[in-house]
Parts: structure tokens; sequence; C-alpha cells
């Protein structure tokens, strides 16, 4: 049974979709290069088209929508590579028309046959399914008046927008009797278990750069005592450094008060102060003038760039007894393979450990893909997610969620 905060979600094993129309909403926003379009990861496409490969094999027609990007930002581009990606990995054709609500898209669906699929343009491209509203209003949006009609259900894939309250996320499941796909329910499944094992210790690993939403993470979990430990890495380390009064070199604390708002500096000083619970590093590798060095924590030198050596063996060590780990973000700039070693290392210790394991961002793919298929298949499940993900974690209610549990409530799908 799928179920969030208490209420259930009905799955694509509650309904028969063969030889019904079916619209599917999926989340293949990926990093795109601005000079020539190309996507550069797919691993979003590679996700859902296990979704989209079952609905095909069980005869429905399947029309496929996603967001990419936003309006007027570099990566806002229309879905017509993604449809070619898709139908590359699916090996099948995926029908692309450049339009989401206009005549051509609503020809294009109604001439789709079941087996068949056709991708929409990105939903972006109308206003409405950029601005945060409550389900009821978007159920009256342009975007689900015109398409809902020519569908049986609707199924949420996207779990990955699921903090976003926009049209193509919540209007739908007031208007269509609404399901989780595969991905969303794989994710929801994994964030669950991480929550309702019993087993302790249960170890948090936060790094990465999305300061303010990891103080949020820091607290929900701290407080509510869903983490034991939660040891902190890449510039969340330093944030929480500074936090607790130690001085660091002057540009590396600008860069950091740049990526963080006063509120959730203050939030993180409280919480250094009030939980043991919550680790610093003892030591980074640190690049001075080109030049790289172990420096330690509370006498930093230079820009740190990873954690160190005596940090890896503490937080190793940790990890070594933890029976559910939760990583998320990396440990130190992974863009330069110098600067690898500290996140590959935990992730290594992660997975040698018997605990369940749940890495949070894509570039957890690439990490895990470099070792061994042994500890490969110890993974627990590693989310695509960004935003939703640390929405979730930090305990804040995922409008998209809300609205499937609504939709089972008022179409009685699974009960
Ligand atoms: C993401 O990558 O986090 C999702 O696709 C949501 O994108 P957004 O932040 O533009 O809403």
């Amino acid at each position: 049974m799928l179920t969030y905060m208490g209420r259930r979600i009905a799955t694509l094993d509650d309904v028969d979709v063969e030889n019904k129309r079916v619209l599917v909403r999926v989340d293949v926003n990926s990093p795109v290069n601005p000079h020539t379009g190309e996507l550069l990861d797919v691993s979003r496409i590679v996700e859902h088209s296990t979704t989209i490969k079952e609905l095909v094999k069980r005869n429905a027609a399947v029309v496929v929508i996603s967001h990419q990007g936003r309006p007027l930002d570099q990566d806002f581009v229309s879905l017509s590579s993604h449809a070619q990606v898709l139908s590359n990995i699916l090996g099948v054709n995926v029908n692309f028309v450049d339009d989401v609500i206009g005549p051509e898209a609503r020809r294009a669906i109604e001439r789709l046959e079941p087996g068949g699929i056709l991708m929409l343009d990105n939903t972006r491209l109308l206003a409405e399914d950029t601005v945060e509203a409550p389900p009821e209003v978007h159920s009256r949006s342009f975007l689900v008046s015109k398409l809902a009609p020519f569908f049986s259900y609707f199924v949420n894939d996207a779990f990955a927008t699921c903090h976003r309250s926009q049209a193509s996320i919540v209007g739908f499941p007031l208007r269509l009797p609404s399901v989780a796909g595969r991905v969303l329910e794989r994710e929801l499944r994994a964030l669950n278990k991480i929550i309702e094992l019993g087993e302790k210790p249960k170890i948090f690993v936060l790094g990465g750069a999305k300061l303010d939403d990891t103080v949020k993470v820091v607290k929900h979990v701290v407080e509510s005592g869903i983490a034991d430990e939660v040891l902190t890495t890449g510039l969340v380390a330093v944030l929480f450094l500074l936090a607790k009064g130690v001085r660091v070199p002057k540009e590396v604390e600008a860069k950091v008060l740049s990526k963080v708002s006063r509120e959730f500096f203050n939030e993180a000083r409280e919480l250094v102060a009030r939980f043991r619970s919550v680790k610093i590093p003892i030591d980074f590798i640190v690049e001075d003038k080109g030049v790289l060095s172990v420096s330690h924590a509370s006498t930093l030198k230079g820009t740190p760039k990873d954690i160190g050596p005596s940090t890896i063996e503490y937080y190793s060590n940790k990890l070594s007894k933890a029976k559910v780990i939760v990583m998320r973000g990396p440990a130190g700039v992974i863009e330069d393979p110098r600067f690898r070693v500290g996140t590959d290392s935990l992730v290594k210790a992660a997975l040698e450990s018997s605990a369940y394991t749940v890495f949070g961002g894509g570039h957890f793919i690439a990490t895990v893909s470099r070792l061994p298929e042994e500890l490969r298949s110890k993974v627990g499940h590693v989310s695509t997610a960004g935003g939703a993900l640390l929405y979730f974690l930090a305990g804040e209610k995922l409008p998209g969620l809300e609205a499937l549990a609504r939709s089972n409530e008022i179409f009685k799908i699974a009960i």
C-alpha cells in the first residue's frame, strides 16, 4: 500500500489502462548545454521510461507532459530532444508535437492509438504552469480544462516536481482519477521507509550548496528524532563551522554568507549549539594559490574543496555502524576529479555497511556507477529529485502528493 502522511495514494496497480488514454506527468527537466541545446544528463528520462514502457505494454495510449527550465532561462527549451531521447531508450517511435493545449496538440491526442506514445511540448510555455496556486484554482486552468476531457486517468510520475503547486501537478487530480507512476511510487516508498524503519542509528550525510534548504532539513531531522546523527560535508559543513564561531578565510566566509539567508544562518547557529548530533568535519582538502593541502577545520587556510582524510575516517567509522543512511549533496567539488575522494569514500563506506541507504541527487548515479557490482547492488535507492527531496526531508508538505491522495479520496480508486 502506498501512503503519504497516512493517506492512501493509488498506483498503476489499481487501474485498468487497457485501451484507455492516459496522461502522464513526468519530470524530464534536465541540464542543457546553452550553446548547442544538447541534454547533458538524461538520467531522468531513463527513469521515467520504465513507467511509459509499462503503460505501452498494457496497451494504453500514452500522452506525456513535462516542464523544462523556467521562462527566460537558458535551459527553457522545447521537449523535442527529450522525445528523441525517450524514443531511443524505448526503441519505439515517440511522436512529438510542439504544442501543449492548442488545436495541433488536441488533434494529435485524439488520433493517438492504444500502444502509441505522444509527447507534448514544455508545459511552462503556459504561464499557468509557472504559478503556485491551490488545486481548485489549477483544476480550472486552461491546461487542465483543455486536456482533461481526453483522458481516463492522470498518472503523476514527477516526484521531483511534487513540491510545486502548479497546474500540471495539482490541477488534474481533482478532475481525473489520478495515480502514482512507478518513479513516484519508488521515490515515496524509499522515503517512507527512512522514516518508518525502526532500526537505529539513522545517519544523514548532508552536503552540497543549497544552504537554506539543507538547514531546514537538519532542523527537522534532529528535532523530530528522525536522524540520530547528521554528518555535514561540502559547503553545508563550512556553514556549520562558521555557525559554531570558527574563523575561516574571509573569501570563504563571504561565499558561504552569500548563499545563506540571515534567518537560516541564525538557525544553523542554534542547531550546533543545541544538538551534539550535528557533526562538523575535522579537516578539509584546501586549495591555496593552486597548491593542495590538508587543513585542520579550526585553522582553515585556503578554499575548502573536499573533506580531509581524518574526516573520511571519522565519518566512515560512524557509517559502518548505521542502520539507515541518507546521503544528499556531494562532500566536495566533484566536478573536478581531484575532489571526489570524500564523496566516493563516504558512498563506499555507506554501501559496505548493513544500512538501508538512500542517495539524493543525480550526481550519485555517476558516483555509484564507478563502484564494483557487489557494492552497487546494495544501493537502497537513488533519488533523482532535488528540491522535492529536500522539502520531503524537511517535513514540508508536498502539494503534488497531497493532490494524489485527494484524488484517491474523490474517485475511490484504491480503498
Ligand atoms: C527540479 O529539477 O528540481 C524540478 O524539475 C523542479 O524544477 P523547478 O525548480 O524549476 O520547479
